[in-house]
């Protein structure tokens, strides 16, 4: 029976720049999550009898909230959910599911890279009936009927058992649970040549894949080791865990670093990878190097045509703002499209569907194309070894010939995590109020051709979004970026993005910290970090 219960608004079910991300004790409180989903059933309408799919990335209360949704999704007429078994969907795998079973949209629980536990982060994702995130116009409906609501629906019967496959009933609504992984390994074996990378395997190249504890264990598990033939061991961390084992999942320099000191190591396996919470963000790694996510961008977009999902050629290449412009320079050469957008997925969703980019990404270890409407961790890692199955070169090699024909960008990401909210808006003002003054000014050998606050008009249906990060672009090409997170659950994050392009193969084998050492300086310099935070140094550099 439905059952209809009364609740009182929270004034902060804003979704950031990938859902409604809290601490698990903030998503505890009474009717936090309901009222929350209640708000998504609102915003999203429905006609009844609709399709939704249900799944997570198995962090702590994943299972509790699933089951919550589950019975809501009942009390609101939907026809039938579909939810990976135990909970468990990727990220990547609910894009796919929901765009190949018809469903209206999906529910995501997941705070990605965040940690997880009792006292970590949780979350909370809309997704759209293409598979991608629900774009600002959802959201913001979202968090108006979060702020005015005043009861949720649910189910009197609790839900189903999720653990068993196949279908049960709850009223008149179906639950199907599904195989997480089936239908996303099957989708992996349309896109690329598993003959090839299982002949490449077999020749003796090695590889380890990082899941960190976290939803990708199963899928890379299944695709690496059971369909493409690396010997046990290859994927390690595979078991995912409600805390992640008291790890970050994170594929970054911080907490990727056991993984990254292995591939550093004369013994190192060929090809290294890691992917995060959720399985959408990778990152990827060769003997002796690690590939920077804009760089990977980048080599995957001039070489897809390599793989049997893009053999006749991509259409375009989508980036985020302070991604690098390294996948330019291939959009140029190649004479395809290329768009700069704001930073979150929700934006590559019209790009994609409109069929003018193919492939996307961003600096945070996210990569994907228009095989789903979210970024993929696994994905990536596919393509990267398709590539190296038809080259038959290594990750360096790969790389270095990259740079040899279209240049180096040097890039880093500094992250100041956990300042004072107040401090960084501030920070941020500033930085808005001396927009107007900035170009032409010198800083050492620096000079500013161009500054201002990045504003975004969807070519596709015309929304815009403004706000989305401060650009200081210097005469030359070089540019730092300024932008505050928007998924960060305590305090503010501030991220500053820098880059340099370099065209001479002879300079292009320094490290990056050395080749962007004066627009550091200089970033902290306009940014007035130090001065107005304390801080001295970055918290993680990526
Ligand atoms: C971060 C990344 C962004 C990514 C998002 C979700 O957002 O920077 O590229 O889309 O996580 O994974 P931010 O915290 O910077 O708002
Ligand atoms: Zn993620």
């Amino acid at each position: 029976m439905i059952e209809t219960i009364a609740t009182t608004p929270y004034d902060d079910q804003k979704p950031g720049t990938s859902g409604l991300r809290k601490k698990v004790p903030h998503f505890r409180q009474p009717h936090y999550a309901e009222n929350f989903i209640q708000s998504i059933f609102d915003a999203a309408g429905s006609d009844g009898g609709e399709t939704l799919v249900i799944g997570g990335d198995g962090r702590f209360y994943n299972r509790e909230v699933i089951l919550i949704a589950i019975r809501m999704a009942a009390g609101n007429g939907y026809g039938r959910v579909i939810v990976g078994q135990g909970g468990l969907l990727s990220t990547p795998a609910a894009s796919n599911l929901i765009r190949k079973r018809g469903a209206s949209g999906g529910i995501i629980l997941s705070a990605s890279h965040n940690p997880g536990g009792p006292d970590g982060d949780f979350g909370i994702k809309y997704n759209i009936a293409n598979g991608g995130p629900a774009p600002e116009k959802i959201t913001t409906a979202i968090f108006e009927k979060s702020k005015a609501i005043t009861r949720y629906r649910t189910w009197t019967e609790t839900a189903p058992d999720i653990s068993r496959l196949g279908e049960t009933k709850l009223g008149d609504m179906v639950v199907e649970v599904v195989d997480p992984v089936a239908d996303y390994a099957s989708l992996m074996e349309e896109l690329f040549d598993f003959e090839k990378i299982r002949d490449l395997v077999a020749s003796g190249f090695t590889l380890r894949f990082d899941a960190m504890h976290a939803v990708t264990g199963p899928y890379a598990t299944e695709i690496l080791q059971n369909r493409l033939g690396a010997p046990a061991g290859s994927v390690i961390n595979g078991t995912p865990l409600e805390d992640f084992g008291g790890g970050h999942p994170d594929p970054n320099a911080v907490h990727a670093a056991t993984l990254i000191n292995q591939m550093m190591s004369e013994k190192a396996p060929d090809f290294g990878a890691a992917s995060d919470g959720d399985g959408d963000r990778n990152l990827v790694m060769g003997r002796g190097i690690v590939v920077s996510p804009s760089d990977s961008l980048a080599v995957l977009a001039a070489n897809a045509h390599l793989a049997p999902g893009y053999a006749v050629g991509i259409a375009g290449i989508a980036r985020s703002m302070p991604t690098s412009r390294a996948a330019d320079r291939v959009a140029e050469a190649r004479k395809i499209g290329i768009y700069e957008t704001p930073t979150g997925w929700k934006f590559f969703g019209t790009l994609l569907d409109a069929g003018k980019v193919t492939i996307c990404g961003e600096e945070s270890a996210g990569t994907g194309s228009n095989h789903v409407r979210e970024k993929d961790g696994l994905w990536a890692v596919l393509l990267w070894l398709n590539i190296l199955a038809e080259r038959r070169e290594s990750v360096k090699s790969v790389l270095e010939s990259h740079w040899t024909e279209f240049g180096r960008t040097f890039y880093q990401r500094h992250d100041y995590e956990e300042i004072d909210s107040e401090v960084a808006g501030e920070l941020m003002g500033s930085l808005h109020d001396r927009l107007a003054s900035m170009a032409g000014q010198r800083f050492g050998t620096l000079v500013v051709s161009e500054a201002d606050d990045f504003s975004y008009k969807d070519p596709v249906d015309g929304s815009i979004a403004t706000g989305q990060g401060v650009r200081i672009v210097f005469s030359g090409g070089s540019r730092i970026v300024y932008r505050l997170s928007g998924t960060g659950t305590k305090g503010a994050t501030l991220r500053v993005y820098i880059e340099r392009y370099e065209k001479d193969p002879a300079k292009r084998d320094q490290n990056p910290a050395a080749a962007l050492k004066e627009l550091i300086d200089t970033a902290d310099v306009i940014g007035e970090i130090k001065k107005r935070t304390g801080r001295t140094a970055p918290d993680v550099v990526t």
